[in-house]
């Protein structure tokens, strides 16, 4: 009896099917309603009380071995069989989900874009900013308000003064860039300056404590506030659309003479007026001027030979207006439902 057991274990030991037919015969023989097992553990009442319990651990030894091949074999076919299913190739892929480019990156790319086809090209300077860059040589008397504190963060660092002139602070706009270029360059000079600027403001659906600007300006031999005129009304046309219009609005920078805010025609109403012009039918989206003589002075260039023009613009606003956004919050929130609005854009 015990030696029947013991064959039977051998053989299944030995098991080596070729396929799934063999497998399921294996199955049949062993593990079936009426296979092998089943007629061993019936026999258990058939033996003596005192060699149960080894005849019994022996049938189960046999059961789990059984159990072990059956579940190897149908894996490992199984596996086999999936390799050599044909794929249906006409059926659609997986989607891919891809990632999208930030509304503020597009709104930058179109604008360097615009600027490029009529020979600006790009600048760059630190966002950590000295008082020099930031406001005194943009002619920010002492007691001018954007230098407090309630406008802007300072930085609470000793610089070093061979590469620093003044207090550090983060730049409150990229007109900084202006000077930084102004003194390693010579006329002509025509480039943008892109970049994050920093104010001290509470945030709300219209301020932010940090944002976005481009800076442009062209200083040459006889640069008129036509040029200046000219140059953003082409910009206007290109962001928005050919039907667009400019207004230019009597303004104070200090570091132009005269200054001017420009306006567009509402591009949602077109001048008929809405809730975004405020019923005006015009909707400001940038300052600009000519640039001040001292300003020029400052960086070593000579206001007698050379004029030039300048303006600083929101990237923010522009996007705003041109994604039909309203709270300038939703761009720092990294929500990818507002996000991945902008794929292919
Ligand atoms: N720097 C100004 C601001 O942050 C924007 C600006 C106005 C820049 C007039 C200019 C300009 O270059 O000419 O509000």
């Amino acid at each position: 009896m015990f030696e029947e057991v013991r064959n039977f274990i051998a053989e299944a030991d030995a098991f080596n099917p070729a396929g799934r037919e063999e497998l399921e015969q294996f199955r049949l023989r062993f593990l079936g309603k009426k296979g092998i097992l089943g007629g061993l553990f019936s026999k258990l009442k058939e033996v003596t009380p005192d060699q149960r319990k080894e005849y019994g651990l022996l049938v189960n030894e046999l059961k789990q071995k059984a159990e072990q091949k059956l579940e190897s074999f149908r894996d490992a076919f199984e596996s086999a069989k999936e390799a050599t299913v044909k794929k249906d190739l006409t059926l659609p892929a997986d989607p891919v989900h891809t990632g999208s480019h930030h509304p503020l990156s597009i709104i930058r790319s179109r604008i360097i874009e615009i600027f490029s086809r009529i020979g600006f090209n790009v600048s760059d300077g630190p966002e950590i900013e000295d008082d020099w860059h930031n406001f005194s040589a943009l002619n920010f008397p002492p007691e001018h308000p954007a230098r407090d504190m309630q406008d802007t963060f300072f930085i609470d660092l000793d610089p070093d003064p061979a590469k620093y002139r003044g207090s550090l602070a983060l730049r409150t706009h990229t007109s900084s860039v202006q000077v930084r270029v102004m003194e390693n360059e010579k006329p002509p000079i025509r480039t943008i300056c892109p970049g994050r600027v920093y104010r001290n403001e509470a945030i709300s659906a219209r301020a932010h404590c940090f944002f976005h600007q481009v800076e442009g300006f062209y200083i040459d031999e006889k640069v008129s506030f036509a040029d200046l005129r000219q140059t953003l009304l082409y910009f206007a046309k290109e962001m928005f659309d050919e039907e667009t219009k400019i207004r230019l609005r009597p303004s104070y920078f200090p570091f132009t003479e005269p200054s001017a805010e420009m306006d567009i025609s509402c591009t949602f109403c077109h001048g008929k007026g809405c809730n975004i012009c405020k019923y005006s039918g015009w909707v400001e989206i940038l300052g600009c001027g000519m640039i001040d003589p001292a300003v020029l002075e400052n960086c070593n260039i000579d206001p007698e030979q050379y004029s030039g023009y300048a303006f600083g613009m929101g990237i923010e606003r522009i996007t705003m207006l041109k994604f039909d956004v309203n709270d300038l919050r939703i761009f720092s929130e990294n929500d990818v439902r507002f996000l991945r609005n902008f794929k292919g854009a």
